[in-house]
């Protein structure tokens, strides 16, 4: 039975015509609304009070999220059932971050032997044991990947930045030759280090970008066959492609092929982070993140923060009909996590096709965006306060944080309260310039501090969103059938082929891809 027509979403319809008007501020004029509409987790604070949720609302939410089996769902994926229906593959991202002594089978090999080889490897570049062809020790490090093989560990890298002390760690993703050129001519081939990473090593940018690598160290070091030398290794779930592409057996590092791409930097993937903040950091996000598993899979729905979060975005999108989510870290070193939830939410989530293999009867995956505050202040906000469409915000901030100083900790801070509270109070004016009209919804999430244990929490409390929102729709979040197309055609027009529509042959013949 398709979603819409439960029960349920009859009754939460209903709801948004009696209360989607309902004025937030006179809901908070009840004292103990903090405490039902807030959640307190290890390292994290998490406010839900400011949106348009009153009591029957929320446990409506709380009684659709039920209705979709989101534990039971979220017990099958820890099991190890194949839940990716459309690829018939488990999805095992939490495996990877739980003790292997709590694992079962294969898996609980898995998890240990990429564990263990992560450290290896990243003690060894780190040590300055592992050397490059000259004997000089390595200094720089690229990862040459894109997607999830590309946005979590650079994500990771840049808000860690104060854990790191290892070797520089560079991020190559776009094919966009300038970006590659610029980088080689910044490194010395003698003391870099490329990682390949890439889950099934076909991805045409990653290599047509390892190739522009490897020609490099060719002309630079006068080696024939850079790609079995220490400069290059590959991270990969097909070690079968890194073998067929000449890479040393002990150069490749792997990841089950049920982990998913987005969901991959607590795998191998991972390894910039562990090169670059040492290993243990990378097992304290690995147990932040398994922290949030517990809480997600054990906690009663209504004090389930990825539960909750993910019924306040349905709410928001499905019955008060908001088509997008903004996300505003008020913590520059989490400027790339917008980037990194725009993957993981709108390729996990942005499908038409159910679980039963239907048309979704709802609305699907919210636009997800945004930018770090105070910036976005000065871009969009405009937009947020008094702009025709209503956008929810999801403001996070730090408690703490040893890397500011008071006075500008503190003038960030206020300006984050004060934007949440803005936009839900509003100001009312006869000018319409001069008019907030207020009751626009937020969450805000509290970090005690930025650390790998706290940036894991946060990571997999956003997984496990998508994965809630994902449950009530009924979709796969783990397939991404959706980049096919473009992928095929991009091969097409480079090999000059196909048959092309006049706009699309006027701009190939523009950029040189056919004659004029
Ligand atoms: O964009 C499609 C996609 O398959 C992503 O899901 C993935 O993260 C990215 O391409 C890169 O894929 P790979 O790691 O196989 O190179």
């Amino acid at each position: 039975m398709p979603i819409t027509t439960t029960n349920i979403w009859k009754q939460l319809t209903q709801l948004a015509t009696s209360f989607g008007d309902l004025r937030v501020q006179e809901l908070q004029l009840d004292p103990s609304r903090l405490d039902r509409y807030s959640i307190n987790l290890p390292g994290l604070h998490a406010d839900f009070s400011k949106h348009r949720v009153n009591d029957e609302v929320f446990s409506s939410l709380v009684n659709l999220a039920a209705e979709s089996g989101v534990l039971e769902r979220a017990r099958k994926m820890m099991n190890g059932e194949a839940i990716n229906k459309s690829e018939n593959r488990a999805a095992m991202h939490m495996a990877m971050r739980h003790s292997p002594k709590d694992l079962t089978g294969d898996i609980c090999d898995q998890v240990k032997s990429s564990l263990a080889e992560l450290r290896v490897t990243s003690d060894a570049i780190r040590s300055g044991e592992w050397r490059g062809c000259t004997g000089k020790v390595i200094t720089d490090v690229i990862n040459i990947g894109i997607g999830g093989s590309d946005l979590g560990p650079r994500m990771v890298c840049s808000a860690l930045r104060e854990f790191s002390d290892g070797p520089r760690c560079h991020f190559i993703a776009n094919v966009d030759g300038a970006e590659i050129n610029t980088l080689l001519q910044s490194l010395d081939a003698e003391t870099t280090l490329i990682t390949i990473s890439s889950k099934t090593l076909t991805t045409a940018e990653t290599l047509r970008n390892a190739e522009t690598a490897l020609d490099w160290f060719r002309e630079s070091l006068g080696i024939e066959t850079p790609q079995t030398s220490p400069h290059c290794m590959a991270i990969t779930a097909s070690k079968a492609n890194a073998m067929a592409y000449g890479i040393p057996e002990k150069q490749i590092l792997t990841f089950p092929e049920t982990v998913g791409g987005r969901y991959s930097v607590w795998s191998a993937i991972g390894l910039p982070v562990c090169i670059a903040t040492g290993f243990e950091n990378f097992e304290q996000l690995l147990a932040g993140a398994a922290s949030m598993d517990q809480h997600f899979l054990e906690s009663p729905l209504e004090k389930n923060l990825p539960v909750i979060l993910g019924m306040m975005g349905i709410w928001c999108h499905n019955f008060l009909g908001l088509p997008t989510q903004a996300i505003v870290p008020y913590c520059e070193r989490l400027r790339l996590f917008v980037d990194h939830l725009q993957q993981l939410d709108m390729e996990s989530n942005g499908k038409s096709a159910t679980l039963k293999g239907e048309f979704a009867s709802a609305e699907t995956g919210p636009v997800i965006w945004g930018q770090t505050g105070t910036n976005g202040q000065h871009a969009f906000f405009q937009l947020l306060h008094q702009g025709t469409q209503q956008v929810p915000v999801d403001f996070i901030g730090l408690v703490n944080d040893k890397l500011s100083s008071p006075a500008h900790h503190r003038m960030l801070m206020a300006n984050m309260i004060a934007q949440s509270k803005a936009l839900m109070l509003g100001s009312a004016n006869d000018d319409p310039n001069k008019h907030y009209p207020g009751n626009r919804p937020s969450t805000t999430i509290l970090l005690d501090e930025l650390t790998p244990f706290t940036l894991g929490s946060l990571l997999a409390l956003y997984e496990h969103k998508i994965f809630t929102q994902a449950a009530v729709w009924d979709i796969n979040p783990f397939d991404q059938w959706g980049v096919e197309l473009g992928k095929k055609l991009a091969n097409e027009l480079q090999s000059g082929g196909g048959q092309h529509d006049v706009s699309t042959l006027n701009l190939m013949k523009r950029t040189g891809l056919a004659e004029q």
